[in-house]
Formats: C-alpha cells, sequence, structure tokens
C-alpha cells in the first residue's frame, strides 16, 4: 500500500484563512482582529528598514513636493498603524488603511498617544525627534474597492508614496494582478511605490500567508505577470527591460542592513516609480494634470542607438539601423513631441534641446550617432555653454513653441531648428534625421 505522507503542519493563520475562498478573505482578517489575535502577525514596531531609508535618501524621500505641497502617502493593509505612524513623525501627510474596523480602531488609538509622545524606534537614532510632522489619518475600507477613496483623495488627486509591508503576502495570490492595477491606479505619474519584500526565503508554492513572495514583486510591478507564473529573474539587458510591460519600472534594490528578525538577511527593499512609458501626457493634460510651470526637455538626436544590440565582437558593425530609427521615433521623439504639444497648447513654456554632438573621443563609430547619454559630457559642464552664476538656467533661453535649441551638430556649438524638423516625423511630416 502507499504511504500518504502527513499533511504539513499549518499554522493559525494559514488554516483560518484556507477555509475562506479567494473573494472571502478579507472578512477571514476582521474575524482574526475581532477574535484579538492580531498577535500572529503584528510586530510592534514600525519598519526600521523604512525608517533608515526615509532618513537616509531624503532627496527621494523628502515629505513635500517641489511647490512645498506635504505629500500624501498610503499604508494599504495598515494593521495597527505603526508604519503610517511613523511616516507622519517624518513630515509625510498618511492614510493607514485596514479593512478591519477593530484594526482601525487599534491604530486610532495607537495614533493618538504615539503622536503626543513618539518612541524612540520611529528615528534611526533611537531618540525620538520629530519636527514638522504631518497628519494621520486611518481608514476602514477594502484597497481593492474604491469606495474608501473619497476619505484620502479630492477630486483627481493620488497618492505620492505607497508603502507595502506583509500586506501583499497577506493576500491569496489570484489577487496579485489586482493588488498591482490598483497600486498603479491610486499613484501619481511618478509616484513611488516601496515594497519591504518579505518573505523570501519561503517556497512560493507553500500555502500562506504569508505567501512566499520571492521573484513576485518584480514579475507584476516591472515584467507586468501575474506574479504566479513562470516567475524570471530581473531583465538585465536595458534594451528588453524598456519593452516589459509591467507599470512600474524598479529604481532601487537592496537589502537593508536592519530589519525585522523573521526576515533580517533575507528581505529586499525595493522602490518603484511608476513606469514613464505609462504617463499619457495627453490623457493627463486633457484632465488638467499638467504641471503649469516651464519645463525642459531634452532628448539626443539618436537615442535609442546604444539600446539597440550590436555585434559585440565586430564593434565596427552596424547595428540594425531600422530599429535604431524606429526607437528613435517610438520610444523618444514621439514621447517629447506628445509632452510638448499639449504644454503649448495651453501656453506653457516648454524650453525644448536636442544634443546632437559627437565627441570622436568617445565615440569613434560614425553610426553610434548622438546616443543615449552621450549627452552627459555636456550636462555635466564638461562644455560649458554659458554662465549660469548669475541663477539663469545652464542653456539660452527660448520660448521654444516652434524652435529647438540644438547642440553640437555640423561642427556648430548651438543653433536654432523648427520644431517641426524633429517633431513632425512622428506625425509623418518629412523624414527623421539621425545624424543632423
Ligand atoms: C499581515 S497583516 C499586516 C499588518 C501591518 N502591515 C503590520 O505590519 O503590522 C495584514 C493586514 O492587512 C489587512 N487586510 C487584509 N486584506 C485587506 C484588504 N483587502 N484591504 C485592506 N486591508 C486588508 C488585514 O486586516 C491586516 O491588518
Amino acid at each position: 500500500m502507499a504511504h500518504t505522507p502527513n499533511p504539513p503542519v499549518q499554522g493559525r493563520l494559514i488554516s483560518h484563512l484556507a477555509e475562506r475562498s479567494a473573494e472571502d478573505q478579507g472578512s477571514g482578517w476582521s474575524a482574526l482582529w475581532d477574535s484579538n489575535e492580531s498577535d500572529l502577525w503584528d510586530r510592534g514596531s514600525p519598519s526600521i528598514a523604512l525608517v533608515d531609508v526615509i532618513e537616509q535618501q531624503k532627496d527621494i524621500f523628502s515629505p513635500f513636493t517641489p511647490d512645498r505641497r506635504r505629500k500624501r502617502a498610503l499604508v494599504p493593509g495598515c494593521g495597527r498603524g505603526y508604519d503610517p505612524v511613523m511616516l507622519a513623525l517624518h513630515g509625510f501627510d498618511v492614510y493607514g488603511l485596514d479593512i478591519s474596523a477593530t484594526g482601525v480602531s487599534e491604530a486610532r488609538k495607537y495614533a493618538s498617544s504615539e503622536m503626543q509622545s513618539p518612541q524612540g524606534y520611529n528615528f534611526s537614532s533611537g531618540t525620538a525627534k520629530a519636527a514638522n510632522i504631518g497628519n494621520v489619518k486611518f481608514i476602514a475600507g477594502d484597497f481593492f474597492s474604491s469606495e474608501w477613496e473619497s476619505e484620502a483623495l479630492r477630486d483627481g488627486e493620488k497618492f505620492d508614496l505607497i508603502y507595502d509591508y506583509t500586506f501583499l503576502c497577506a493576500l491569496h495570490p489570484s489577487v496579485r494582478q489586482k493588488w498591482a492595477e490598483r497600486m498603479s491606479h491610486l499613484l501619481h505619474p511618478g509616484g513611488l511605490l516601496v515594497c519591504l519584500e518579505f518573505p523570501m526565503y519561503k517556497d512560493p508554492s507553500l500555502p500562506g500567508p504569508p505567501w512566499g513572495l520571492k521573484g513576485v514583486h518584480w514579475d507584476l510591478l516591472a515584467r507586468g505577470g501575474d506574479g504566479i507564473r513562470n516567475i524570471a529573474e530581473e531583465e538585465e539587458d536595458d534594451a528588453k527591460a524598456a519593452k516589459l510591460t509591467g507599470q512600474f519600472r524598479r529604481a532601487h534594490y537592496f537589502r537593508p542592513a536592519r530589519s525585522y528578525p523573521s526576515g533580517k538577511g533575507t528581505d529586499m527593499l525595493t522602490s518603484c516609480p511608476t513606469s514613464a512609458s505609462f504617463w499619457d501626457y495627453p490623457a493627463c493634460s486633457a484632465a488638467g494634470k499638467v504641471a503649469h510651470r516651464p519645463a525642459i526637455v531634452f532628448n539626443c538626436a539618436n537615442e535609442h542607438t546604444s539600446l539597440i544590440t550590436y555585434p559585440v565582437d565586430n564593434l565596427t558593425a552596424v547595428p540594425d539601423l531600422a530599429a535604431v530609427l524606429e526607437g528613435d521615433l517610438t520610444d523618444w521623439v514621439s514621447r517629447t513631441a506628445n509632452s510638448t504639444l499639449p504644454r503649448n497648447q495651453q501656453n506653457i513654456p516648454v524650453y525644448r534641446y536636442q544634443h546632437a554632438g559627437q565627441y570622436p573621443n568617445l565615440n569613434p563609430f560614425r553610426w553610434l550617432g548622438a546616443y543615449h547619454a552621450s549627452d552627459l559630457p555636456m550636462n555635466v559642464g564638461s562644455y560649458p555653454i554659458h554662465d549660469c552664476s548669475d541663477g539663469s538656467l545652464l542653456i539660452p533661453q527660448l520660448p521654444l513653441v516652434a524652435k529647438v535649441l540644438r547642440f553640437g551638430a555640423d561642427g556648430k556649438a548651438v543653433q536654432q531648428v523648427d520644431r517641426v524638423e524633429i517633431d513632425g516625423p512622428c506625425r509623418g511630416i518629412r523624414k527623421y534625421d539621425q545624424f543632423p
């Protein structure tokens, strides 16, 4: 007779939620809050990994937007509210969301004492030193429903920052794609999704929660997968990565020096801005979401050429120039044109520049042209074009409704060209010149 192995011993959390369908998991969590079982997951303090990163990377995690508006942050599945409170103590206006009314009431109790007299664990130094603190508000609602949104956002508003810790891993795998869609819907274009990835050590095929998440965030957010099947390693080839269909790109990925003991050494911190390729500028501008301030928009003439695979064993062989041209137009010039047009229609000044220079010492290959990043020597000032000590722009200003400043072509440092010469080919007018 065949030996039947004993079923694995399941934890209380796993067995409790296994009894419910994927749609009914939320009420399962609420039941656990109501029966006072939050100690099954409650770690009793904010994410020290997040505390460290927001204190160390102040440029990315400034609590203010450039126009000095306080940034709005969301922590979905916030439990007792440790992370929302910690973010508010660092200056953000924070919304903690949880499906359990009991959980939300616990979070409000926690916040009312903690915001008055914060404990040291909210700060890297271990010493409370809050200044210029934001507000924290808790909302009872289902992350997957839009019903609660009006309690946090007025018309057209979105969040600047969303933090996920032990929320995705608490959810049934069948809703992972919806989780990614909701994240993208709730964030501003360019807003930041920060996830402390846990548990990374657990086999993803084993039952949860917590569900093992190794590779899942990247698959959902950047690759556009379902977070379940064919989870692949992160794509390192830039050209291939640029074609991924996920609504985020991964900007930072690192193992935090400090994290909870349960994940220490395996937790990973990932921060993902919404992907620029998903910013639909015409749609944003139609909704009035274009920044009403002058914009600088800058391309290289043959931007895509360094992003196309070319024969590395024969550097003088030319890559597929038709593919380069298509990339120049679809991935670069069209986006530039699409962001210029609606701004111009609203009379917002746009300063357009095209880098067309070839530096023979950097680029001996004529076919490479002015490629992605070849403008860096100029941007960082190796080729000073204009004295900006008076605080003016680095490069001369032009009210560029119709003109673009082109740098480095024809042996000239700078010249004006008609914008139609560059943007026209995106609309079928003229041929695009990759080597002006
Ligand atoms: C594992 S706990 C993590 C809590 C918190 N992040 C922490 O670190 O203490 C998951 C939390 O998500 C909440 N939750 C589950 N499904 C939810 C949903 N659909 N919308 C909002 N919250 C949800 C649960 O009530 C629970 O508080």
